[in-house]
């Protein structure tokens, strides 16, 4: 069945591939964007369809905006709520800031699909986890305990989303992608690990590691992120669930850091020295995360597909010809072809 869907954050970099695989499914788009971190140019390859309704600069606490979507002929059938302050640096810096985004936007969001009955697919983060202890990776019944401001408005976003659920009966979907990387996520201080160590290392800088690099993530490649996030959007069985993702293996930073210096090597440039910083937010810092994906395998046969190397080799492929092109010229797909 073709949809109506509305993507908040459509213009950020999860978001502008999860656009493009529904637009490429059939269904009908629309974006609301308040290009604080996102930018129109992610949306360039979506313009181009018919099914796109285009994007919508404003905030998700932008109450008027948010009704010239919905209670209107052409309202949404789904809403992915994935729009929000991701940097945890920033929410330390700033938590008001955080909290006015990522909690009172998100219920403005369930506010909206309450009153008009929009199945809501809330997209959280695995960093609402408490570390994963050894031998044992992260599944949904794994203890909450989050570090950050950012973390904790996302747990309550969730729990939120969970309220009007179990109350109202909306239905509800709670992601919580692990670490995700790849073509089209930024690559400064509001950006991912992979992406900045994969620019600094193409320009000759050195790749700065945080504390000793022990710490592990979860890498997971965009594309297998997105193909989650769009299956868990469209399955009944996902209603009213928490569901994780990511590959099941982790890898610690300082590992991470001589995989892609390794790939940008191969790719041609000289090798870039890594270096120890002093940790910025030690008491944040998560010392290990690991999904067990278990539970979305068993209910939707989501699996991921691109293993890291290879998806560090098409995120330097991708940020070369970014840093070589005048104009904008993404040459990788991100993982399946949507
Ligand atoms: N990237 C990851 O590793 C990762 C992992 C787990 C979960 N997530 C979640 O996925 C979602 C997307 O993350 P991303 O990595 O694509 O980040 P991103 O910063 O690229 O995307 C967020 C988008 O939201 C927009 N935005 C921010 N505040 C807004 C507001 N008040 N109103 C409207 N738009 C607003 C930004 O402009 C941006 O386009 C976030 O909810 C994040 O918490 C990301």
């Amino acid at each position: 069945m073709k949809m109506r869907i509305l993507v908040t954050g459509g213009a950020g970099f999860i978001g502008r591939w999860v656009v493009k695989r529904f637009l490429f499914a059939g269904h009908r788009v629309g974006v609301i964007d308040d290009l604080s971190s996102g930018n129109r140019q992610n949306l360039a390859e979506c313009e181009a369809s018919p099914n796109f309704e285009g994007l919508t600069v404003a905030g998700v606490g932008d109450r008027a905006a948010l009704s010239r979507f919905f209670g209107t002929p052409a309202a949404p059938e789904l809403c992915l709520h994935l729009a929000g302050q991701v940097n945890v640096q920033s929410s330390l810096d700033d938590p008001g800031r955080d909290f006015a985004t990522n909690v009172a936007g998100a219920h403005e969001i369930l506010e909206q699909c309450r009153r008009h009955h929009v199945r809501l697919v809330m997209v959280s983060t695995c960093m609402v986890y408490a570390p994963a202890v050894e031998g044992k990776a992260i599944d949904e019944t794994h203890p909450v305990e989050p570090r950050s401001p950012y973390a904790a408005a996302k747990l309550a976003a969730e729990e939120l989303a969970l309220g009007y659920c179990r109350a109202y009966g909306l239905p509800v979907t709670v992601l919580r992608p692990f670490n995700t990387y790849g073509p089209f996520q930024r690559a400064d201080a509001e950006g991912g690990v992979v992406a900045i160590f994969t620019d600094r290392a193409l320009r000759g800088l050195p790749l700065n590691v945080y504390g000793n690099g022990s710490q592990t993530r979860d890498l997971m490649y965009v594309g297998d992120c997105v193909e989650f996030i769009c299956r868990a959007s469209l399955a009944e069985q996902a209603v009213g669930q928490i569901l994780n993702a990511g590959t099941g293996q982790d890898t610690a930073i300082i590992d991470l850091a001589s995989k892609v210096r390794d790939s940008v090597v191969e790719s041609g440039a000289r090798k870039v020295p890594i270096r120890h910083v002093p940790p910025l937010h030690p008491r944040s810092e998560i010392g290990r995360l690991v999904c067990d994906y278990g539970k979305v395998h068993r209910l939707l046969g989501w699996r991921p597909v691109v293993g890291l190397e290879e998806g560090i080799r098409r995120t330097v492929a991708w940020t070369r010809s970014r840093q070589g092109a005048t104009a904008v010229t993404p040459s990788v797909e991100a993982g399946r072809t949507p």
